[in-house]
């Protein structure tokens, strides 16, 4: 902390007044099923976004990165409410804050006060851990005090949200932005992501950890993947409507798909649909054996979200896959799965403790060999939702 103060000062010649954090996010199973109105089961992390913030006299606000090289300085007259009304030359990750603020705008708060604002993130980067969520809910938390809002949790959540549809363009659920306003140290947070209706579930596994592998892959997540996903789910939910009307493919039991399916004359749309009905009943069912601590049936459960992730959604990829696939077979591995939206980015494993090693070395090793490329391995810190921190 002290770093990052000294950093603020000498970059903007000002005390720091306050500092705000908020975490990234692992899901442990629920994945692509919350813009599909069903169950997420994701936990904040220990590691996230810090925003260090102070007044200026300058009626603009300052932004500055310690983990972007480029800065930039808007008058607060010229604040945008939407992303076409920004400077064009503005660094793209000043976008993701700049879209939460103006979320504050749309809702009628006004800016009269200038404030210099340093971000530094240790979330591993391009790891679909949701780096972008921690910034966008840091951003949403700080001004919500700043602004004496009295926005709740979940409407800064929302704000994140509405942010990442406008700035990045991406038709996200509101999973990652949830995770990391309303997480908890040592719990996941079971989401009804319909209702926004959602349940702290204590995870203190004995002898287990949470690991996470960072593929490092260079493929990501792009927006027209993951909106062409959405826009399938679409298309699925309007042929069923015409033999079962529904509003979202959460409301469907896995008898109710038997039933109606027929109804999905595109085969691209089954089988996203057939991964979604699945999906939820998957993370009921882990939710459910958490809670009475069997934690095998929770690991089983989680390989099968892999699988149909890999087979029906098409999200995993040669590297997923890889890591996947191989963690399977190492002893000690209760389940493991791709996290996040796919493609590129990490998968979340449950390891006995005496595996660990193991786990990192065999995984590791044929991960390389199968891809040329090197593995990371965390293991998982389930921390807190964003705060304020002493300045
Ligand atoms: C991304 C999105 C989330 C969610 C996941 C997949 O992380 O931001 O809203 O859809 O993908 O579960």
């Amino acid at each position: 902390m002290q770093d990052l103060k000294a950093a603020f000062e000498a970059h903007y010649h000002n005390p720091v007044e306050r500092v705000f954090f908020a975490p990234g996010r692992v899901n442990l199973i629920g994945e692509h099923t919350d813009y599909n109105g069903g169950f997420v089961f994701p936990c904040a992390l220990s590691f996230g976004t810090y925003l260090l913030l102070a007044k200026n006299d300058k009626q603009t606000l300052r932004f500055c990165s310690l983990n972007m090289p480029e800065t930039a300085t808007i008058p607060l007259k010229e604040l945008p409410q939407t992303k076409a009304e920004a400077p064009h030359d503005l660094p793209s990750w000043v976008n993701y804050p700049l879209g939460c603020i103006a979320q504050f705008l749309k809702q009628g708060y006004r800016f009269t006060q200038g404030y210099d604002l340093l971000y530094s993130g240790d979330v591993p980067a391009g790891a679909g851990l949701s780096s972008s969520a921690a910034i966008e809910v840091v951003t949403a938390f700080a001004f919500n005090s700043l602004m004496q809002a009295g926005l709740s949790r979940t409407d800064l959540a929302k704000i994140g949200q509405a942010s990442e549809h406008e700035t990045a363009g991406v038709q996200c659920g509101i999973m990652d932005q949830f995770a990391s306003a309303q997480g908890k140290k040592n719990h996941a947070i079971f989401l009804q992501c319909n209702t926004l209706d959602f349940e702290l579930v204590p995870v203190e596994l004995q002898g287990i950890k949470v690991v996470i592998a960072n593929t490092h892959s260079p493929h990501h997540l792009d927006s027209g993947a993951y909106n062409a996903r959405v826009a399938q789910c679409h298309t699925a939910v309007e042929q069923l409507s015409t033999v079962h009307p529904i509003s979202c493919l959460a409301e469907l039991t896995q008898a109710d798909f038997d039933t109606y399916s027929h109804a999905i004359s595109d085969p691209i749309a089954f089988r996203r649909a057939r991964h979604v009905v699945g999906e939820v009943e998957r993370t009921r069912k882990a939710v459910a054996a958490l809670k009475q601590g069997d934690i095998t049936t929770f690991g089983r459960l989680m390989n099968e979200s892999h699988i149909s992730l890999r087979d029906d959604y098409e999200v995993t990829g040669k590297e997923l896959d890889t890591l996947a696939e191989t963690a399977w077979q190492v002893e000690g591995v209760l389940g493991s799965r791709m996290t996040g939206g796919g493609f590129g980015g990490c998968i979340v494993s449950l390891v006995r403790d005496e595996a660990i090693n193991d786990f990192r070395r065999i995984v590791g090793e044929n991960y390389t060999k199968q891809t040329g490329l090197t593995a990371d391995f965390y293991i998982a810190e389930i921390g807190d939702g964003a705060k304020e921190i002493c300045a």
